[in-house]
């Protein structure tokens, strides 16, 4: 309502109002290098574009003499009343997308300013207290990269608990990076390593592993970070991760049905449908494809979703498809590179809004009329 108020009263936005023209002016704000690593995927970006244009195979069928004058966009996850289904997913190294270097703050202020949760990535410039702090009222959660040294996973865990996080997100594909041309030609490591070592250096685990004497050294910093970053787990990791708190647990990266009644069965709360945005691995199946069956085999788990989610007709198509909550990473990305908080916020509530339309107008008041019923594939 509010968009359209300023809309009528002649207010032209500065910020844009559609993902292409976003996704245009990030390209042209931000430094190459950064543009290559945030944009980039696997590969030549098959997967990538596969999920972006899986959502093209939907389409919404809409009912009329609904008089949906009414919505109803709350979700309760983990007994958490969160005021829409949309969150913001772990974007390691954001920090290089604004302005003042501190993009997860930003983030997190957006996240208070909207009711939208954030997911907050282990690779931050911010520590996840300071991080935590600028949550507001809109819960959060901490997403995990499992290191190899086990008392430093476990100390990161109960820093977030401590910290005030509602839920830790394991994620299961990053424990090596994939193969990223983009990254690659840029030669961008080096200066991503810069921007994300907050959470380790706040840490007194992994202080205590470093030379004595060079615990501020970035050196010395930087080879223990790489000594210790990618675990691959294995089923048999399982148990000891569920044991690591009693906050609500998800695993991030699931697709396969599998895998899901397996971790279902290991105790995990919540399953988290994704293939990073195609950036670990190309050649995979749109992530919108692999989940209907990983919302069949969650059998009653809630299910979050990102990968491709580029617009309010999609997150309705998520939802339909049977996800619980729907995540964005670039789009509130290129958000923070255009206009700081506000142009987080910009996006968030260009999304909200145009989900909220799309279920006024398509007759779908509420998340639970939201079913594969409502989608048909297009022929
Ligand atoms: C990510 N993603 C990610 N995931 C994660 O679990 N931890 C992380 O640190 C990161 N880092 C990261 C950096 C950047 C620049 C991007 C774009 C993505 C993956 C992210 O959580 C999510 O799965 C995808 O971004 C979703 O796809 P879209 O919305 O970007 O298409």
């Amino acid at each position: 309502h509010e968009i359209y108020f300023e809309a009528l009263g002649g207010v032209v936005p500065t910020l844009p109002m559609a993902f292409a023209e976003l996704e245009e002016r990030a390209a042209a704000a931000l430094a190459p290098s950064v543009w290559s690593y945030v944009a980039g995927g696997a590969g030549d970006e098959f997967t990538q574009r596969a999920n972006v244009s899986a959502f093209e195979q939907w389409g919404l069928v809409p009912r009329m003499f609904v008089g949906a004058d009414r919505r109803d966009l709350t979700v309760d996850l983990f007994g958490l009343k969160l005021a829409s289904p949309l969150f913001m997913c772990p974007v390691g190294v954001i920090g290089l997308c604004g302005q003042d270097g501190h993009g997860d703050l930003a983030t997190a202020r957006a996240a208070a300013r909207t009711g939208v949760p954030m997911v907050a990535s282990t690779l931050s410039v911010d520590p996840m207290e300071d991080v935590a702090k600028e949550f507001g009222d809109t819960p959060g959660f901490f997403q995990l990269y499992t290191p190899t040294d086990r008392d430093l996973a476990e100390s990161l865990v109960r820093r977030a608990e401590a910290a005030g996080f509602k839920g830790i997100v394991v994620t299961l594909d990053t424990w090596v990076t994939g193969w990223r041309p983009r990254d690659l030609s840029t030669g961008n490591f080096p200066q991503l390593r810069g921007h994300c070592l907050g959470n380790y250096t706040s840490d007194p685990v992994f202080r205590s592993r470093l030379p004595v004497g060079r615990e501020d050294d970035t050196q010395a910093v930087v080879m223990q970070f790489a000594s210790v970053f990618g675990n691959p787990l294995t089923w048999d990791d399982l148990p000891w991760l569920r044991s690591l708190t009693s906050l609500p647990l998800l695993v991030k990266g699931l697709c396969h049905p599998e895998d899901v009644r397996r971790a279902r069965d290991g105790g995990v709360d919540g399953i988290y449908c994704s293939n990073h945005g195609g950036r670990q691995a190309n050649g995979g199946l749109a992530a919108l494809d692999a989940l209907p069956d990983v919302v069949e085999a969650a059998d009653g788990l809630p299910v979050l979703f990102d990968s491709g989610v580029r617009s309010g007709a999609d997150v309705v198509k998520a939802l339909a498809l049977g996800a619980t909550a729907v995540g964005i990473g670039r789009p509130y990305a290129y958000g923070l590179a255009l206009g700081g908080v506000d142009g987080i916020v910009h996006v968030l509530r260009s999304l909200l809004a145009e989900t909220d339309l799309i279920m006024a107008v398509d007759g779908y008041p509420t998340l639970a009329d939201l079913t594969p019923q409502a989608l048909r594939r297009r022929r």
